[in-house]
């Protein structure tokens, strides 16, 4: 027994509904979430992925009704997977005029001028070998090559920022990517255009569907020599301090609940830049495969997944779940 009971008692605020409401610390609005999208090249209308129910992969024929449906449902922001048709070495299409990015960018932009539009940077939905970059053997086996791919980077931020893309959300884990792209931006008049970093980004086993859905997954090898251990969270620490000198504007953490330590540790360190939370292909695989056998609530348990994820610093999340949870919301 506390030694201040009787005089203390905490239920007092918990008793009445309208006093729990008024002492509430955090809360998940529509304005918080970010829809990712996954437009396929070829593709006539969509196709639902089958490890993620309820997803889809979109032909551009279909993404106008998407983005229409996505903005009256008032959510602010999307984040974009192009799946190309062809596929090499570099990823070229990453960046090319009429590569599938650069297409879905422009239809976004005339369909929803207001939507935010957010780039994900990266190289392996476009490459050949499914890998983040370039792939040599500079260091006597095969490997990332670190440094060749930042002018790759650079390419497609510019290519991105040009067709209309407002966010860019570097997501390969590239040693100094940020300063990279912030560097191609400033000098191509896009000093405006904000970096939201992939800061914590783990070499995590709940990718799995994503893989799927991007069409993604590496050939060979696997990402361990870019994306963080799992099992480090002061490595998380440097990541975002490196970030934050290389010029990201928003930091990133990736998964999220099995990762609420390292998004409250990157808020404790680093207070005044805007945290944003992923909720992972694998994340929603598991809430939805749980609700569809009835063995979960979903709307209780996804509002409370995501409410963890406030709690513990995120100002935003990357969520699968987006379109329902405004459903819910609104
Ligand atoms: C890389 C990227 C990945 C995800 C987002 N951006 C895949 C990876 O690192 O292998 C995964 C997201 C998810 O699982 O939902 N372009």
């Amino acid at each position: 027994m506390a030694a201040n009971f009787p005089t203390s008692r905490l239920r007092r605020l918990r008793q009445h509904p309208k006093i729990r409401d008024l002492v509430r610390e955090h809360d998940v609005h529509v304005n918080d979430l970010i829809a990712p999208l996954f437009v396929k090249q070829g593709l006539t209308g969509k196709k639902e992925i089958s490890s993620m129910p309820g997803q889809y992969q979109l032909g551009l024929d279909a993404l106008a009704a998407e983005i229409k449906t996505i903005v009256a449902l008032k959510i602010p922001a999307i984040i974009l997977f192009a799946i190309p048709e062809h596929k090499d070495a570099t990823g070229s299409d990453a960046f090319a005029e009429d590569g599938i990015a650069l297409q879905a960018i422009r239809l976004i932009r005339k369909t929803a001028p207001e939507l935010l539009i957010i780039s994900d940077i990266c190289c392996c939905e476009y490459t050949d070998h499914g890998h983040c970059g370039v792939m040599d053997e500079h260091t006597g086996c095969m490997d990332l090559n670190n440094d060749a791919t930042l002018p790759l980077l650079q390419k497609q931020v510019v290519a991105h920022a040009k067709a209309g893309s407002d966010v860019m959300a570097p997501s390969g884990n590239i040693d100094g990517m940020v300063q990279a792209i912030r560097s191609a931006l400033d000098d191509n008049d896009f000093k405006h255009i904000p970096i939201l970093s992939y800061t914590a980004k783990y070499a995590s086993s709940f990718y799995g569907p994503f893989r799927d859905a991007a069409e993604s997954a590496a050939s060979f090898g696997d990402r361990r020599s870019h994306q963080l251990d799992v099992a480090n969270a002061n490595e998380a620490l440097r990541e975002a301090e490196q970030d934050v000198d290389e010029g990201a504007d928003m930091l990133m953490v990736k998964p999220a609940m099995p990762y609420l330590d390292v998004m409250l540790r990157l808020k404790q360190t680093h207070p005044a830049l805007p945290l944003c939370a992923y909720q992972v292909s694998g994340e929603y695989a598991m809430l939805k495969a749980a609700s569809q056998q009835g063995w979960l609530d979903e709307q209780a348990c996804v509002l409370e997944s995501l409410v963890s994820m406030k709690r513990a610093g995120a100002n935003m999340i990357i969520t699968y779940y987006a379109k329902q949870v405004a459903t819910w919301l609104g």
